[in-house]
């Protein structure tokens, strides 16, 4: 049932559309497109984590044969100076951070280029770094806001009265560890310089890059090149994912420009190694949060505070949004959230699949568990006790919260009903064996500023132009759907073009924001096509829109949300842990693609499951890296890391999101996962983690 000829797509399990060429291996990701007089480069990192170079010997790698260019911070074409220092590449003698670029080298083969970048040689003055976040360091401040534009404080209430008054309390600390994306795609730009060859003869840039967002690099580069942004075409057309990492133009993508410029008229191909992804592309930041939570001997919450503390780099900050999602998770009358932040020797945080949910779920979805098991109640219970009936925060209604909902049909399918809640009590073969559950949630976003142009074209299709991205999440076959849906005519009769700043403006691939901004463009372009050539077009009839204003978008509090279980065995003799079973429930308003959408729940959970028990990026103080920078150390979850593991949704009627009714659903699927894990840790075993990952180590007596 692929519901190609179903007049109205929307929730049909279409397959894939870029599925054919992508499994023929015809689909161009970046560093694939076919490109004349290929040149290839290499950088140069910094060793030292903080100082100065003080000198840069070039002189064996020029010499070498087939290199072209090796460009340094005493050569490097000049940037617009006051630009984003992440991407002022190249343009001072000061390291920020260890992996930082200090160099490039381009050359006519992969291999001249990485050889003659071992041959730079770089002296430093090196200076005392500080990579440490601590909880109790003097030098923590307050950022203006928390991302995307959160205020960084919250209180309402009195915290300390409720806590001093309350029945049951609980005051715990926990830790989130650093993370890497680690998209299976590399970081890759494919860049070329062209004179009076571009446009309309003047000279202009061509990036191919893997981005969750062609416009967005356009427009966060074309500045620093000092480059009107009409002189920039940036093409994305598939991507091997991104998890956020690819949501912002990061410095390699200046480099690629800055080397294309500097060998006019040749293409400048730059793959990022999977050991450069560690320092060069973002990551998520550590977090440390204390949780406290009071109630009275029936579970209703008083009081919900979260403190977090969290670090960024030196030279540019990223605030994570870690204790936004306590916000507006229950009801309690007293409540209050804080942020501090760590200015480090360290790469550049960024964002990351859920960035703010997913680190800021855990501590409070641990702590809700350990309050459930203090009041002798069923977690599940003491969720529902505390359901808010507006959002807490705002005061706003939600545009719906089916949390509860998800929490009883997760509990239905997964078998929680009869559980006996006391910790440590059921063993099998040497494992003892405990299920847990936490919440997700996520919000609804709709970001502005897309456009979208129907056309009516040969042969009876519409063609459908607008420069979004599909990072492998399936925007090709969504948007697809969309369109046929809002047309009225078969999937088959449209014809997508995405990932193409030729194409109408975007917005990024992020926040779970795609379908639900695109979507919405599409439709109104789609409402203003009809309303002028009604339903019988003409050839090259054509009609667009910008993205609406949601009239309902100050009216109500708009996030998806979810339940994760999970079943957990740990070795009572080696501590290892075995995740038998996964299961989430979500309520994500109207689901576009049935078969997308389990894919991205699935994957979703997979990472959350992979921060549960392996992901966590070693810092090696001394020196200020990640020692794991690979795929033999830094685990990710597999299919041998979970028995089954299932994802349903709950039929969810939202009149107020948007013309197809649907939440985002890229990121809630992490959200949740790893507290699950944690809780169903306990219940097996009697041992409460609180630092992540549950490694075998933290649950042996
Ligand atoms: Mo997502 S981390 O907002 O690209």
């Amino acid at each position: 049932m692929t519901g190609l000829l179903e007049p109205r797509a929307i929730g049909a399990a279409l397959e894939r559309i870029d599925g054919p060429a992508k499994v023929t291996g015809t689909a161009p990701y970046a560093f694939e497109h076919p490109v004349t007089d290929p040149t290839y480069l290499h950088p140069v990192q910094a060793t030292i984590a903080r100082g100065r170079i003080t000198a840069v010997d070039t002189g064996p790698a020029e010499a070498l044969d087939g290199v072209l260019a090796v460009i340094t911070h005493e050569n490097a074409p000049r940037l617009a100076a006051g630009q984003d220092a992440e991407l002022a590449v190249l343009q001072s003698d000061e390291v920020a951070f260890r992996g930082q670029f200090v160099g490039a080298v381009v050359a006519e083969t992969p291999e001249i280029a990485r050889h003659a970048a071992s041959l730079v040689a770089v002296s430093y003055d090196k200076q005392p770094h500080d990579v440490e976040l601590h909880w109790d360091r003097d030098d923590l401040y307050v950022p203006d806001q928390v991302n995307p534009g959160y205020p960084t404080d919250t209180a309402q209430g009195d915290v300390g009265a409720a806590l001093a008054e309350a029945g049951v309390t609980v005051d715990e600390t926990y830790t989130t560890a650093w993370y890497h994306n680690n998209p299976m795609e590399p970081h890759t730009t494919v860049a070329r310089w062209d004179t009076a060859t571009h446009r309309d003869g003047a000279d202009g840039l061509t990036l191919y890059d893997s981005t969750q967002g062609v416009h967005s690099v356009r427009s966060a580069v074309a500045p620093v090149l000092g480059l009107e942004e009409d002189r920039i075409r940036v093409i994305a057309p598939h991507v091997g994912g991104g998890f956020g990492s690819k949501g912002t133009a990061h410095a390699h993508v200046v480099l690629a420009a800055m080397a294309a410029r500097v060998v006019t008229g040749r293409s400048v191909k730059f793959a990022l190694t999977r050991q450069q992804m560690f320092s060069l592309v973002g990551y998520r930041t550590p977090t440390i949060q204390r949780v406290r939570l009071a109630a009275n001997g029936e579970g209703r919450l008083s009081a919900i505070s979260m403190d977090v503390v969290e670090q960024t780099s030196r030279i540019k900050e990223f605030a994570e949004q870690t204790a936004v999602p306590a916000r507006m998770m229950y009801a309690a009358p007293n409540r209050s959230t804080t942020h501090r932040l760590a200015a480090l020797d360290v790469p550049v945080p960024s964002w990351m699949r859920a960035p703010g949910e997913c680190p800021g779920m855990f501590g409070p979805e641990v702590a809700m568990d350990e309050l459930a098991v203090a009041c002798g109640l069923d977690p599940i219970e003491l969720r529902i006790r505390n359901e808010p009936e507006v959002d807490p925060e705002s005061g706003r209604p939600f545009s719906s919260r089916n949390l509860v909902a998800c929490l009883r049909e997760g509990a239905r399918r997964f078998g929680w009903l009869d559980r006996d809640p006391t910790p440590a009590a059921r063993r099998n073969g040497g494992w003892l064996v405990g299920t847990g559950v936490a919440s997700s949630t996520y919000p609804t976003y709709r970001m502005p500023g897309s456009v979208a142009t129907i056309r009516f074209g040969l042969g009876g299709r519409y063609q459908v132009q607008i420069g979004a991205a599909d990072l492998g999440t399936g925007t090709w076959t969504a948007l697809t759907q969309i369109a046929a849906d809002a047309l009225d005519v078969g999937a088959e009769r449209i014809e997508l073009q995405i990932g193409d700043t030729a194409l109408p403006k975007a917005s990024v691939a992020g926040g779970s924001s795609g379908i639900t901004s695109w979507g919405s463009t599409i439709v109104d372009a789609v409402r203003v096509f009809r309303d002028k050539f009604g339903n019988d077009p003409v050839e090259g009839d054509e009609a667009d829109a910008a993205t609406p204003e949601n009239p309902d978008s100050d009216r109500f509090a708009m996030h998806a949300f979810g339940a994760q279980f999970a079943e957990v065995r740990v070795h009572e003799d080696t501590g290892e842990v075995r995740v038998p079973r996964l299961l989430g429930v979500f309520a994500v308003g109207r689901v576009i693609n049935e078969r997308t959408a389990r894919s991205q729940f699935l994957g979703g959970m997979t990472m959350g499951l992979s921060m549960a028990l392996h992901e966590q990026s070693v810092l090696d103080q001394r020196f200020g890296h990640v020692v794991n920078h690979d795929f033999a150390e830094y685990h990710i979850a597999t299919n041998a890391d979970v028995g089954t593991i299932e994802a349903h949704w709950i039929d969810e009627h939202d009149p107020y999101l948007n013309p197809m009714g649907s939440k985002g659903i890229g990121e809630i699927g992490i959200v949740g996962t790893a507290a699950a894990v944690v809780n169903a840790a306990h219940h097996a075993t009697g041992i409460r983690v609180r630092d992540l990952p549950v490694t075998l180590d933290k649950l042996l007596r």
